[in-house]
């Protein structure tokens, strides 16, 4: 037996953080959306055990890699005794703020549930994702939301109107942890207007959305690494009608309505870095690669 899921990115439209908690999160305020950058997620029904190969050797292959941690803890929470081999093609840009790692989890998750037959539910998946990583149960549904608490507390919101969107990666990664660990909530002086973003994705109003990105991690991330401020500068110069960085970065997305400027977008940035991407902006899960369970 043998499924395939895609493993959308995401980006966020907004990150706020509100507070520290006792347990060294942060309480956080984020509107994401799913872009059409995708990782291929194959699994291939084994007796037992579990085994993960991927195309890239930018990722670990063994229980270090979130994926092969998602179909651990799914077989230990189910009680399942079937075994999974997870291949992972991995086209998302790592440690990038683009979520992929949390991605190829929840796509583990959602295909491991077909394989192995569980008739878990998105909202029981993500539960189990959010023991993996705060961003996993957004990427169960990989739809547009307003994520609160540590990332897991999930409202759904239609998806904003479509556009380009440019990702550009600098060509070195950056850990969360340590750019979290660098946050001073006490010092914010510019929160997002999350309500605003909400208003403006519900009404599909696109300059609303441009005039309501912002990233409470970006001058963070920016302050250890010049290029990301340089990249958003180089953006907004050729022609971004909006430019933020994802996530903890430290790749910068560059919204755009016209697709032959998102092209001479993307050969401009050519030289500046290695990873430069212009795809859809999509705020819904796509069906997997291939629809359904199929016999090998
Ligand atoms: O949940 P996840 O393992 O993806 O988080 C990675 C790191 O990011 C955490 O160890 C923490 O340092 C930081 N983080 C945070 N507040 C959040 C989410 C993540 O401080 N809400």
């Amino acid at each position: 037996m043998f499924v395939s899921e895609k493993a959308p990115a995401k980006i966020n439209l907004t990150l706020d953080a509100l507070f520290k908690r006792p347990d060294g999160y942060h309480e956080l305020e984020m509107v994401m959306t799913t872009v059409d950058l995708f990782d291929r997620i194959d699994l291939y029904q084994t007796n037992k055990s579990i085994t993960l190969e991927s195309s890239s050797g930018l990722v670990p292959q063994d229980e270090r890699n979130l994926a092969f941690r998602a179909a651990a803890l799914l077989k230990e929470k189910t009680g399942c005794d079937k075994g999974v081999h997870i291949y992972i093609d991995k086209r998302i840009p790592v440690a990038a703020g683009l979520a992929g790692g949390s991605s190829d989890a929840a796509a583990t998750l959602r295909g491991c549930n077909r394989l192995w037959g569980l008739g878990l539910s998105d909202a029981e998946l993500a539960e189990i994702g959010a023991e993996i990583g705060s961003d996993v149960p957004f990427c169960v549904y990989s739809n547009t939301a307003l994520a609160q608490g540590r990332g897991e507390v999930l409202t759904a919101l239609p998806a904003p109107p479509t556009c380009w969107v440019v990702l550009a990666k600098p060509n070195h990664g950056v850990s969360t942890a340590d750019v979290f660990g660098k946050l001073r909530v006490h010092a914010i002086t510019d929160h997002p207007q999350t309500s605003r973003m909400i208003e403006a994705v519900k009404k599909r109003d696109y300059e609303g959305i441009i005039r309501h990105l912002g990233n409470v991690l970006e001058p963070v991330t920016m302050d250890m690494h010049e290029d990301v401020r340089q990249l958003k500068e180089r953006m907004l110069r050729f022609g971004a009608d909006g430019v933020l960085m994802s996530g903890s970065g430290p790749t910068v997305f560059a919204l755009v309505k016209q697709e032959s400027r998102a092209v001479r977008m993307v050969n401009s940035l050519r030289g500046f870095c290695q990873q430069v991407f212009a795809v859809r902006m999509l705020g819904v899960r796509r069906e997997s690669v291939l629809d359904d369970v199929r016999t090998k």
